[in-house]
């Protein structure tokens, strides 16, 4: 039983879901409902190829305690009555830690999909999450080596721990001749020269006063080069109180599918986010990326990647200095995001169940 809900949870469970089916391992996909508008959630099934939900809870939106509870009530009927043979969690999203606990309780083990990374941040409710769900899983399959350090550090033991890479890149890599930059400028009448930028954090878009800020950088990056933004409905408020659609060289839409988006990041000069899935498809891509967080739970995109972390107020110039340098040439991906992550997790996942 694989339980997804959430934006990122869809590129990381396709290719999953469909190496499984090449095993002929009989699958279910439970939809939490955490995402439910077309662009959040419906969009991805279509462009992925990803099966119809054989369930969607329908939980929407809400507190983390309300929204997790409502996931794991609706998850325990549900695996009381099928008692699958092993739950796949995918990320950091509070849908996977209501699976994974409801899961362990029930004693089904639990497969968790992108474990091991940390940001030693715990006031990023993914953090906690993180923590939690590779604390109850039974099979942890890492995106990058530090990832899996973290977990042997954790005591978590070494059988436990795969190293696979990383299944959203499995879907970038197997969409490269879907992206078409030319044909979503043209849609979006873009100039060849723009950045792209994602904004959705709590840390970022919550507060009022942090909104501000944010969009003074934002202004700032708009005064140097057309900015599109695609923006996810978190924040939404906030951000537009702040002033964000006051500059005339920055766009706001609606979230893009993952085809339009994907293409969109790959013609940029630059990109401007906080998101954690696409910090690693610009390392992937070699576009450039600005990060407006204080930390990464995702250091590889750092050390081998085309990534760099990012205050408001440090912006406008790190943004200068991509500007001025370009693109790298030549750049290093991280080992094994080589587009076959989801054909080793299914052939481990199969063993488990022989
Ligand atoms: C969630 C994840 C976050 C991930 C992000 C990806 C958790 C704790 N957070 O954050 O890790 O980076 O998804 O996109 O799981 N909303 C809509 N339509 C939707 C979904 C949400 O309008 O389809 C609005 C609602 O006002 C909602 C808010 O967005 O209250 C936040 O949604 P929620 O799922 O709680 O968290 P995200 O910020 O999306
Ligand atoms: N994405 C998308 N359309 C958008 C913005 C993002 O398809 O308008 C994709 C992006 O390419 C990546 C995923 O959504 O595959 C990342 O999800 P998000 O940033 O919402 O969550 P995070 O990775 O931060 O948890």
């Amino acid at each position: 039983m694989h339980v997804a809900g959430a934006r990122p949870n869809f590129p990381k469970a396709a290719p999953v879901i469909r190496a499984l089916d090449r095993h002929g391992v009989r699958q279910r996909l439970v939809h939490t409902g955490q995402h439910y508008d077309e662009r959040m959630s419906e969009v991805f099934f279509r462009q992925l190829g990803l099966p119809e939900p054989d369930v969607n809870l329908g939980v929407g939106s809400g507190s983390h305690a309300r929204q997790t509870a409502d996931i794991m009530t609706g998850l325990e009927d549900l695996m009381t009555a099928d008692r699958p043979e092993l739950v796949v969690v995918y990320g950091d999203v509070n849908s996977a830690l209501a699976a994974a606990l409801v899961g362990a309780k029930l004693e089904i083990p639990v497969a968790h999909v992108e474990a091991g990374l940390r940001s030693f941040d715990r006031s990023m409710p993914e953090e906690v999450n993180r923590v939690i769900v590779d604390r109850v899983s039974d099979v942890l399959f890492a995106t990058s080596p530090d990832a899996a350090v973290h977990l042997g550090n954790e005591g978590i033991s070494a059988d436990r721990i795969h190293l696979v890479g990383n299944p959203m890149i499995d879907t970038l890599l197997g969409n490269l001749d879907r992206f078409d930059i030319a044909g979503i400028r043209a849609a979006l009448t873009l100039p060849a020269r723009y950045v792209v930028a994602t904004l959705h954090r709590p840390a970022n878009v919550d507060d009022p006063a942090g909104a501000i800020d944010l969009v003074k950088a934002m202004h700032s990056v708009a005064d140097e080069i057309p900015v599109i933004l695609p923006l996810h409905p978190r924040g939404r408020r906030h951000l537009e109180n702040a002033g964000l659609l006051s500059h005339r060289a920055l766009r706001v839409v609606e979230p893009l599918g993952y085809i339009e988006f994907v293409s969109l990041v790959r013609g940029a000069v630059a990109v401007v986010t906080d998101s954690g899935g696409v910090q690693e498809e610009t390392t992937m891509l070699g576009v450039p990326c600005l990060t407006l967080r204080p930390n990464t739970e995702r250091p590889i995109t750092i050390t081998h990647g085309t990534n760099r972390l990012v205050t408001p107020q440090a912006l406008a110039e790190a943004l200068s200095s991509v500007l001025a340098v370009g693109r790298p040439a030549t750049w290093c991906t991280p080992p094994l995001w080589d587009g076959r992550a989801g054909e080793r997790i299914a052939e481990i996942i199969a063993g488990v169940l022989r």
